[in-house]
């Protein structure tokens, strides 16, 4: 169990990492929005931003519960078309390493994650310092299954010891956890994985699989606050100060 104290400065460091994030954000961007906690942070910065007048964009939300609070916030939202690059996309994430490579889906929306994280010309993760890990695996590995699949899915699961436990809804327990899509959600929980490259392409050839939370070469930067300083993460380099950066790292 978490002490309050230390949920507390996690919430005081995705805010401040959510903040940070907004100075990046550039009149007229087109951005992708993610889900979370801190996700949540940052839609409704965004949405004061722009209700204050200091900028205009336009968003594509990672979940319809994002897609909610940003209509909430007032922040425009429109349909992409084939050709959209979006050019920021902003997301949290349950774990990352040094190398940037990360662990999403804690919040079951990696699908759509994925889906704009790719189609971003830069993928921005905020996280607070408990995130960063010296190696993936801790956070139970979250994958999206078609419904149909799954008895065969938690089959092959099983072989590649993955120690695989359906996702319950949290209202009601009795119920499988749906994703926007009506699939369902499986958690693997791996003792360790040290190649996690090798991991995804083994879950990538499970037929019913349709994504992992497995983010590898996705992330472009990340801002982890840590106390009350921002660091800059880039893959394979050793964590900076924000204050050495003016522009988007
Ligand atoms: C949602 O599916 C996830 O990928 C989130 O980005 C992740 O769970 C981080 O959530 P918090 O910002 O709430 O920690």
């Amino acid at each position: 169990m978490q002490s309050p104290t230390s949920s507390q400065q996690q919430d005081q460091e995705k805010k401040l990492a959510a903040a940070t994030a907004l100075h990046w954000v550039k009149d007229g961007m087109q951005v992708g929005l993610g889900s979370g906690s801190t996700a949540a942070y940052f839609i409704s910065l965004l949405g004061e931003a722009m209700g204050a007048g200091q900028l205009r964009v336009q968003a594509v939300a990672t979940s319809l519960v994002s897609e909610a609070l940003a209509r909430q916030a007032g922040i425009p939202l429109f349909e992409p078309r084939k050709g959209t690059r979006l050019d920021l996309t902003v997301d949290g994430a349950d774990e990352l390493d040094a190398d940037l490579r990360l662990i999403k889906g804690g919040g079951g929306a990696l699908l759509r994650e994925k889906i704009l994280a790719t189609a971003s010309r830069h993928v921005l993760i905020l996280a607070d310092s408990s995130k960063v890990v010296p190696q993936l695996g801790r956070f139970p590995l979250p994958l999206e299954v078609v419904p149909f699949a799954l008895p065969w899915v938690l089959d092959t699961l099983e072989k590649l010891q993955a120690n695989s436990v359906l996702r319950s809804d949290r209202q009601n327990p009795t119920e499988p956890a749906r994703t926007d899509q009506g699939n369902v959600l499986v958690d693997c929980h791996f003792n360790q994985f040290p190649d996690p490259a090798q991991l995804a392409r083994q879950l990538e050839a499970i037929p019913g699989v349709v994504e992992h939370g497995l983010f590898l070469g996705v992330a472009h930067t990340a801002l982890v606050a840590q106390g009350e300083q921002v660091l800059v993460y880039k893959p394979g380099e050793a964590p900076r100060n924000i204050a050495e950066f003016t522009e988007l790292p």
